[in-house]
């Protein structure tokens, strides 16, 4: 993991050629021309030597770059200036091919041909329908384009990896056929964010946090991705993924391995992966009455949903950790569209002082020491802690000790996800990518919930396997009662240690 991405040295590393496929599609626009543009302002990219825009419509390369620009004069604000971006618009260049023609990779291969030297490194985006996938692994390697004789080659894959176990371990076996584990790039673009990696940071760079961060202290962790808007546009693959591809599958069980892993022996990628991987196989949902599915009311009406659809917009689970340091500790999952108010964060709540003390009382709006890691949008860290109320008797009352990152580095803007991973997957630097073990571990974890809820066989059943069937919760809502439950059944509650430090009560959108 490069801690620092400084500025680059021309000599320091490979020159560098990015081939981005599907490059007339939204995400190159949004994603990933801001993030080349932003990291070549901030002169991380010396090494580049060309960008090439792969896809089937008719552009030019003066279209494509001013496509680029927009893109970027939108998604990155006020950075953008008119003299950067006409030196870097001099890297970029269009090709044009259908991505499953044979013939077009040839073209592809002969023009990449002509235009390098040869000593290039190359990273190939696949910026497309997963559908396109398998073909264009199969269409490189047939190509000679995946091979490394002459210079480094990587793949960069965006998710959904698969929409199961068996074929994740399908899409796994073809990008295999091309390329080896060390060439691929498995994008999670919470792995990118700023607070996901502060995690690695706040866990194993502070000596006060780590020794408690266990079953001993700790009496149950939470991790609540909430999001207020719907499926708008995505109706049409939202309704055929359902919220446990779409967001558990991947950005919950990354941060859960973040927040549970054991210390990694260096920052090295494998090292990195190793932990999480290890994390991952030891997470089981134990009984299926502890996974919770809702869909928002009015969800079926929105074009290219069925009328009668039963895809959950919004999930909650209580997960089993199986390892010495968690073992009989509950995490809480949950995420959801069309709730309540954006925020991504991590609540570890530690147990009750024993005794009591200082007559501390739930009932009196007591609880007992929380940490927020505030993902996203008020990004920071929260502790949650006990202090005797001045000439106040014996009574006390929680306090917030807080870190927000944009207060604490005014000078240092949080950059998007996608620029920090792209320039990661240009250099090669793999410790923010998930591993093909990792991705099989996470779909062990999710396969059993989702045959259970997809089955239509459930009734012959016993009453304890049967799932818990799906209910329905209003727009702007917290999500349904039957999430409440999960915890109350325990005597634990939802919390939203981000939400309230930021003084934030009822639904609120926070916009910055
Ligand atoms: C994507 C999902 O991976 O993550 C979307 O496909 C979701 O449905 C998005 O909205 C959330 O990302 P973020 O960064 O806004 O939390």
């Amino acid at each position: 993991m490069s801690l620092s991405p400084e500025t680059t040295d021309r000599d320091e590393l490979s020159p560098v050629t990015v081939v981005i496929f599907g490059a007339t599609g939204d995400l190159t626009r949004r994603k990933l021309m801001p993030a080349l543009y932003n990291n070549f302002r901030k002169g991380r990219l010396n090494h580049l030597e060309r960008v090439i825009g792969f896809a089937r419509r008719e552009w030019s390369d003066d279209y494509f770059i001013k496509q680029a620009k927009s893109g970027v004069v939108e998604f990155s604000g006020e950075t953008f200036s008119d003299k950067t971006w006409r030196e870097f618009s001099t890297f970029l260049h269009y090709h044009r091919g259908d991505l499953d023609s044979p013939e077009a990779f040839e073209s592809l291969a002969r023009y990449l041909d002509e235009v390098e030297r040869g000593d290039e490194a190359r990273l190939y985006y696949l910026a497309t329908m997963p559908e396109l996938y398998t073909t264009i692994c199969t269409e490189l390697h047939a190509h000679g384009m995946a091979d490394e004789h002459s210079a480094e080659r990587r793949i960069v894959i965006e998710k959904p990896f698969g929409r199961d176990g068996v074929s994740a371990r399908e899409l796994d076996d073809v990008v295999h056929s091309a390329f080896a584990e060390h060439q691929v790039f498995r994008i999670d673009h919470y792995l990118g964010k700023e607070t996901a990696q502060n995690l690695l940071f706040l866990r194993f760079a502070n000596t006060i946090f780590e020794p408690i961060w266990n079953r001993r202290y700790v009496e149950n962790v939470q991790i609540t991705v909430a999001e207020t808007v719907d499926v708008g546009t995505r109706a049409g693959y939202y309704d055929s993924s359902g919220v446990l591809r779409d967001m558990f599958q991947n950005h919950l069980l990354q941060l859960l391995a973040l927040t549970a892993m054991e210390p990694p022996a260096s920052l090295k990628a494998d090292d990195i992966r190793n932990e999480k991987a290890k994390v991952l196989s030891a997470v089981q949902l134990v009984n299926p009455k502890d996974a919770v599915r809702a869909q928002y009311r009015e969800y079926v009406d929105a074009d290219r949903v069925a009328a009668d659809s039963t895809t959950p917009t919004y999930a909650a689970m209580k997960l089993h950790v199986n390892t010495w340091r968690w073992h009989g500790i509950p995490f809480y999952l949950r995420s959801g569209k069309a709730l309540c108010s954006k925020t991504s964060e991590i609540i570890v709540r530690f147990q009750a002082p024993p005794g009591n003390l200082f007559n501390l009382d739930p009932a009196e709006g007591y609880t007992s020491n929380t940490i927020s890691i505030c993902i996203q949008p008020r990004e920071g860290t929260h502790v949650k802690y006990q202090v005797k109320i001045p000439d106040g008797g014996g009574a006390s009352r929680s306090v917030d000790m807080s870190f927000d990152y944009r207060r604490a580095f005014p000078d240092n803007p949080i950059p998007d996800a996608y620029e920090r991973l792209l320039l990661d997957a240009i250099n090669g630097d793999a410790s923010l990518f998930a591993r093909s073990d990792g991705i099989r571990a996470s779909w062990d974890i999710i396969d059993p919930i989702l045959k259970r809820w997809e089955s239509t066989e459930t009734e012959s059943l016993p009453e304890e396997e049967r799932p818990l069937p799906l209910t329905y919760y209003d727009r702007g809502s917290w999500g349904p009662a039957e999430a409440d439950d999960l915890l109350g059944r325990a005597g634990h509650r939802w919390q939203l240690g981000c939400l309230e430090a930021g003084g934030e009560e009822g639904c609120i959108e926070i916009t910055d």
